[in-house]
């Protein structure tokens, strides 16, 4: 079997979200953490969109929500090291990326490995990238889902932590398989996150372990 590269921490983490529209997998986030099922706090909540809904809850509910204007920075690495300097000021154990609409640079990748994860609405490797449930009902395939995957610098490609699935129906819209994968992306998401910090998640290879509660 392939050595360990990485065991996730037993501790109470510190999570930053980051997000560029509505947040309903934050809520869901940060419902986990409320209730105490995730044993961590969510200590930033980023966003590259002034008005984006998530955004504007998580300052509501008095969480620290920043807005980084990508358009303050010259390059895209320049933003990415905004991006980091804010996670690292907060000693953020793990980054939940959540509808965050911007692809992270390398640099920032590699600094964030193993401390950034994300959400995809398809079992990933298939339809990775973008409007995905409508490219699923397209293909004709009867199951989707959704992958929560570590970050890598290749898009949609890291290894994968949980799946879950869904049925694809006949008259599926864009809208109703989107929902129903939705209520699955809620549930194994705050799921990932509380096994991360439980110390029971190993990455061997490009496979990624749950272990027991115990271990
Ligand atoms: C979700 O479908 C997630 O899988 C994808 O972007 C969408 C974000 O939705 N990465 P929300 O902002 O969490 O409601």
């Amino acid at each position: 079997m392939d050595e360990v590269l990485f065991r996730s921490p037993r501790k109470r983490g510190r999570v930053a979200v980051f997000l560029s529209g509505r947040g309903s997998n934050f809520l869901a986030l940060r419902e986990a953490v409320d209730r105490g099922t995730i044993d961590a706090e969510i200590a930033l909540v980023l966003s590259n969109k002034a008005d984006a809904p998530g955004l504007l809850k998580a300052r509501e509910s008095g969480l620290d929500a920043v807005f980084l204007d990508p358009k303050a920075f010259a390059a895209r690495e320049d933003y990415d090291r905004a991006v980091l300097a804010e996670v690292e000021r907060r000693r953020v154990d793990l980054v939940c990326l959540a509808g965050y609409m911007k692809v992270l640079t390398p640099a920032l990748c590699e600094a964030l490995r193993h401390r950034a994860v994300n959400i995809h609405p398809a079992l990933l490797p298939s339809f990775p990238g973008l409007h995905v449930q409508r490219k699923a009902i397209d293909w004709g395939v009867r199951v989707s889902g959704c992958t929560v995957h570590f970050v890598a610098a290749e898009v949609d490609a890291g290894p994968i932590i949980l799946q879950a699935a869904v049925p694809v129906l006949q008259d599926d819209t864009e809208e109703t398989l989107a929902a129903r994968i939705l209520a699955e992306e809620h549930r194994i998401y705050p799921e990932a996150v509380r096994l991360y910090f439980q110390g029971r998640i190993e990455v061997r290879g490009r496979r990624v372990f749950i272990l027991g509660p115990g271990a």
